[in-house]
């Protein structure tokens, strides 16, 4: 049964099989890496449809007559010159129903190029100078991703190659063991080739061919450096074996950014001159065998030229203060010699002498001094100073210089005018006639100067710090002397930023704000305001400014929203700057102060008013219902103590009730005529000003006022001692007083008749006392 379904496929597979394996189209070769630049063919084989083919190279139509179809089959043949693709695709397409049969992909490789070898030692302590090792570098680019192994083959005479060395980079290296390879002979010619290899293709570079001393690559000399005040002598060693060919000495300054000096020399030796005294020079040489690369270069050696006198260029200059009364002036002497690298000892002394003294006289004695100046003082005549420089105890250089009398006169330059460039001045000035130059100094902290001298009536000063003020003085000098300087101060070598601007307050108001600030420049060569910015807003970035100039200090924002935070911020801005205060916040009131402060006033005086109202009603009421009428029936009756004690105390036991310690006096008497209401006791006190005394003064003896005196007192005590009633009650009780059915008088009265007999005549007769206390008043409490 099974056998039987077997066969069944058999049969099957055998009759149409071979057919439709033979109708299968394809490209041979799939997928090919080809050397860039070669010719590729590339076969289609179009068995599955009938007719001919054509081709499409990254979708471009390939000219035909590049393609053959190959006589009794159905492959087409294509041939690809001088391929440069580094990637292609290639289909293959019918011509009877335009399909794509099939495609393939096309790479390129590329070969290794530039190959070269050198026979070289890193090791200084080689045999003999020989080399240890043979390197070989090369180019080769590629982009594929496939890893490429390199290796270098020697290729002998009769075409056997031997594996020198491996690397997966573009250079390898053959170590050689004592100097010796067993490959490669250091006398007889060789060649090499590099082989690049992948999975998927391999190239081989173009042979190299080498004489070995001709890539023999030398070890670096050993050097001598030698220095003299005027030159350096460099020497360096031969090779073990063998001539040496050409060297190249490179020396340069150590400080500075000189590039180098090369010079080359067939020699072992070279002298170099045109150095400079005092001065480091960094030295290293290098060398080849003919026709062979350079060596390395040789150890940088460093030396320091000598000193030599004639090189030592003094720089002698002075400033002279002003005079003292006494005439005497300070000399600042400072110098500047290119001494600072040199060896040996240094010693600098001044002189000072009168300037009709022969030069350099001896017999004046000279002060030592610091290594770069020196203070002496001197009068009011016309000096000379002659600064000397000891080098190791020998007279090295001298220099002098003219200081005039006080009186001296010379003319003196003017108009000095100053121009900023970058970081360094211009300075002009008015010319002096007869002068043979200008000498300028400058200063920034009165110790650190600098001077040049210029021939014309202008300068240009460099290397200034940034927004400093400075100190110039112009001197012109003479054929034989030294005039008076003229000096400019605090010049600001810039002038920087407008100083800090601080928001000192913000009044808020609700549709506005007050904002003030002010400016600190702490800084002499600040830049003064030329207008003020004012940015504000609600957002991040405030979306409103306005300008004001720079007289005002503050400002009012209006058309502010009520209730709102804003920023606010100030920009002063100068000729050359700005600066920007911090940003400050504040926030809108609610209502409007000024409105609230005029609520405020009217709702108190409102208030106020019904208070008041309501006050006086109340007064009213109770005035109207606690009119105080005496009792009599509580009151009690005494006699007026015969004996005068007057002296105020009201303590009259009779009726004297311990818990109260109010009393008031009361008198009986009978109405007056006039019914006169008494005079304020206050008043009375001083019989000046009391009318009743008045009248009486001029028939009361002098006596009189002296006995009045106590009842003074006593009034006094009564007015003091406080009433247990309210104020209110106190005054409704006075109209009760004047009135004529008033049982009671002030004292006025009692006190007038008490006294003495004149008095009596204003009276009708004598009063009877009487003592009421208090309790006669009923008191509601
Ligand atoms: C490529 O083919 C052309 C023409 O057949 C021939 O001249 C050329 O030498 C070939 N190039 C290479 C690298 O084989
Ligand atoms: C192709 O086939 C024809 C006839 O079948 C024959 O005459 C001819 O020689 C063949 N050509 C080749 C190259 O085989
Ligand atoms: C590698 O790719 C870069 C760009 O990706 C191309 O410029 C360069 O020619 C390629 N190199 C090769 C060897 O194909
Ligand atoms: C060899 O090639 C590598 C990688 O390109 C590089 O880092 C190295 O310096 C080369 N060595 C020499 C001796 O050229
Ligand atoms: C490349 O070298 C490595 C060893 O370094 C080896 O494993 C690999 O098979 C090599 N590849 C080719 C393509 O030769
Ligand atoms: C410098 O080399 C020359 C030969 O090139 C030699 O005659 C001379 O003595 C050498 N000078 C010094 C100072 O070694
Ligand atoms: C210079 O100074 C050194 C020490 O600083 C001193 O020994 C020497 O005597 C001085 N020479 C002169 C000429 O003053
Ligand atoms: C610059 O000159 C002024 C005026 O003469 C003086 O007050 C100031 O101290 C001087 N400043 C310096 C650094 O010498
Ligand atoms: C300085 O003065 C000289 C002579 O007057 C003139 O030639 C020169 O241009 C001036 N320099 C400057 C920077 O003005
Ligand atoms: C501004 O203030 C800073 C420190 O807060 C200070 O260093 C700076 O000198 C000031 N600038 C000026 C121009 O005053
Ligand atoms: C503020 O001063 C600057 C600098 O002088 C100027 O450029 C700007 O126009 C001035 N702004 C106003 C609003 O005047
Ligand atoms: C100030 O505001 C005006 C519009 O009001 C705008 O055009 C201008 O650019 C603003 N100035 C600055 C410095 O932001």
């Amino acid at each position: 049964m099974y056998s039987c379904l077997i066969l069944f496929i058999l049969i099957l597979f055998s009759s149409f099989g071979v057919g439709w394996l033979d109708n299968i189209c394809s490209i041979v070769p799939k997928d090919p890496y080809i050397a860039v630049g070669s010719n590729a063919t590339i076969v289609c084989r179009s068995s599955c449809v009938p007719g001919e083919v054509f081709w499409t190279l990254n979708d471009k139509l390939v000219d035909g007559s590049l393609s053959q179809r190959i006589e009794n089959s159905s492959d087409t043949v294509l041939q690809l010159r001088n391929f440069n693709y580094e990637r292609a695709t290639l289909l293959c397409h019918s011509v009877n129903n335009q399909q794509v049969l099939r495609g393939t992909t096309i790479r390129t490789f590329t070969r290794p190029r530039k190959l070269s070898c050198i026979l070289h030692s890193e090791n200084y302590r080689t045999l003999q100078g020989l080399p240890d090792k043979f390197t070989c570098s090369w180019e080769h680019h590629s982009n594929s991703s496939l890893k490429i192994n390199y290796t270098v083959l020697l290729i002998s005479p009769d075409s056997e190659q031997k594996k020198l060395c491996e690397s997966h980079a573009t250079n390898c290296t053959t170590k050689y063991v004592n100097g010796v390879d067993k490959n490669i002979s250091l006398l007889e010619s060789s060649t090499v080739i590099v082989r690049a290899e992948t999975t998927a293709w391999q190239a081989e570079s173009d042979p190299y061919n080498f004489d070995p001393l001709h890539i023999l690559k030398i070890i670096p000399r050993k050097v001598h450096v030698t220095a003299f005040s005027d030159h350096l002598l460099v020497k360096w060693n031969q090779l073990e074996r063998g001539e040496l060919g050409p060297c190249q000495v490179k020396y340069r300054k150590a400080f500075g950014e000189e590039t180098p000096e090369v010079v080359d020399i067939e020699a072992l030796n070279i002298t170099i001159k045109n150095v400079e005294s005092c001065t480091d020079y960094h030295v290293s040489v290098r060398c080849a065998l003919k026709h062979a690369p350079w060596s390395n270069w040789s150890q940088e050696k460093t030396v320091r030229t000598k000193l030599r006198k004639r090189d030592v260029n003094l720089h002698l200059w002075r400033t002279v203060s002003e005079p003292e009364n006494s005439g005497v002036r300070n000399v600042h002497v400072m110098w500047k010699a290119n001494l600072s690298r040199c060896e040996g000892t240094f010693n600098y002394t001044v002189k000072l002498m009168p300037p009709s003294e022969a030069m350099y006289g001896v017999n004046y004695a000279s002060t030592l001094c610091e290594n770069s100046s020196c203070d002496i003082t001197v009068d009011q005549h016309a000096h000379r100073i002659i600064l000397t420089i000891f080098h190791d105890d020998a007279v090295l250089a001298q220099g002098s210089f003219y200081v005039p009398a006080i009186a001296e006169s010379f003319p003196q330059v003017t108009d000095i005018q100053t121009f900023n460039l970058n970081r360094s001045f211009l300075v002009m000035w008015r010319s002096v006639p007869d002068v043979t130059g200008y000498m300028i100094h400058w200063t920034h902290d009165g110790n650190d100067y600098h001077w040049k001298e210029s021939k014309f009536s202008n300068a240009t000063l460099f290397d200034l710090l940034d927004k400093t003020p400075y100190n110039m003085t112009v001197t012109p000098l003479f054929a034989d002397k030294i005039g008076h300087g003229t000096q400019v101060s605090q010049i600001c070598s810039r002038v920087g930023d407008p100083g800090n601007v601080t928001i000192t307050t913000v009044q808020t108001y609700d549709r506005s704000a007050q904002v003030s600030w002010n400016i600190k420049s702490q800084e002499v060569c600040s830049g003064v305001v030329v207008n003020y910015t004012i940015f504000y807003g609600t957002q991040l970035v405030p979306e409103f400014n306005v300008t004001v100039d720079s007289a005002r200090e503050s400002i009012v924002l209006k058309n502010l929203d009520p209730n709102t935070q804003y920023r606010v911020q100030v920009k002063a801005t100068g000729p050359t700057g700005t600066t920007t205060s911090n940003e400050r916040l504040f926030e809108t009131k609610r209502f409007d102060p000024g409105l609230i402060i005029v609520l405020s006033i009217s709702g108190s005086i409102i208030i106020i008013l019904i208070l008041s109202l309501g006050l006086c009603c109340g007064i009213q009421w109770k005035k109207f219902n606690e009119k105080p009428v005496p009792n009599p029936g509580l009151s009690s009756v005494a006699l007026w103590p015969s004996t005068g004690t007057q002296k105020g105390t009201c303590a009259l036991y009779p009726f004297s009730n311990p818990s109260e310690s109010i009393c008031e006096r009361v008198y009986t008497e009978e109405p007056l005529e006039t019914p006169t209401p008494p005079p304020p006791a206050t008043t009375e006190c001083n019989p000046n000003v009391n009318p009743v005394s008045n009248q009486t003064e001029d028939i009361t003896d002098p006596g009189s006022v002296a006995a009045s005196d106590p009842q003074c007192e006593t009034q006094a005590d009564t007015a003091e001692t406080p009433q247990p009633s309210s104020p209110g009650e106190n005054t409704a009780l006075l109209p009760v007083e004047g009135s004529p059915f008033n049982p009671y008088r002030s004292q006025n009265a009692v006190e007038i008749s008490a006294t003495k007999t004149s008095r009596q005549r204003l009276l009708p007769m004598k009063p009877q006392t009487v003592y009421v206390t208090l309790d006669m008043f009923e008191q509601r409490r």
